[in-house]
């Protein structure tokens, strides 16, 4: 029977771990630290303006988390700015990414992202991770100025394929994002990677990998 797969994007396909990490002995002794607080700032940027009825460009959140987060960590060079957006334009897939969609879409089933990236973002790193071929469609949240998780940004799958909300099987290792597709009635899988403790939104099922996806049995 063709499942339909829909995939988070960032942390989820592309580790956004990756711009610094490719820059770790550069950017010194906080860069960790650093990159987390890059990532943690983009994502309440997304949030605090979705809840005020504001929208701004996530590219443009990108930037300005990321000049905080240098802010924060001056022992981090400045210099450096340049070089990670550009990381974080072609961000690199997860190891198991590609794999997984692979024998997805050999199997017969549609795959597809959902994600706060907006269309260049996503144009930029689905190219440069080589899986164009294996996604049926890339939806941005862009189209509708509003980021997850508020139900509209699930929506714009249910209409895209025509199907109910428990027709998709939603891909994410962000737990704030399983719990807003869980709430709209996407069935959902929580990609654990750090093993990383429980907490809301129930998933339906939970794996290490992405690569354990197309053998797992979904309620
Ligand atoms: C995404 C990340 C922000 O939507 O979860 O791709």
């Amino acid at each position: 029977m063709q499942r339909l797969y829909v995939f988070d994007a960032y942390g989820t396909l592309f580790n956004v771990h990756a711009a610094i990490a490719r820059r770790r002995d550069a950017a010194g002794p906080d860069a960790d630290r650093m990159s987390e607080l890059w990532r943690l700032k983009q994502l309440e940027y997304c949030w605090m303006l979705t809840m005020t009825g504001q929208y701004e460009d996530f590219w443009v959140l990108t930037e300005r988390a990321l000049d905080y987060a240098l802010a924060r960590f001056p022992s981090v060079d400045r210099a450096l700015r340049p070089k990670l957006l550009e990381a974080y334009f072609k961000l690199d897939a997860y190891p198991d990414a590609s794999a997984a969609l692979a024998t997805l879409k050999q199997r017969g089933h549609r795959t597809a992202i959902l994600s706060n990236g907006s269309p260049a973002m996503l144009r930029g790193a689905v190219e440069a991770a080589g899986i164009s071929d294996k996604l049926d469609a890339v939806i941005s949240v862009d189209a509708i100025r509003i980021y997850k998780t508020r139900p509209e940004t699930y929506k714009l799958v249910t209409d895209h394929f025509k199907c109910q909300p428990r027709d998709v099987i939603f891909v994410s290792s962000n737990r704030w994002d399983v719990m807003g597709a869980t709430t709209f009635g996407f069935r959902c899988v929580w990609i654990n990677r750090n093993k990383f403790p429980d907490e809301y939104g129930k998933p339906d099922a939970m794996v290490d990998s992405l690569s354990r996806l197309p053998d797992l049995v979904l309620p």
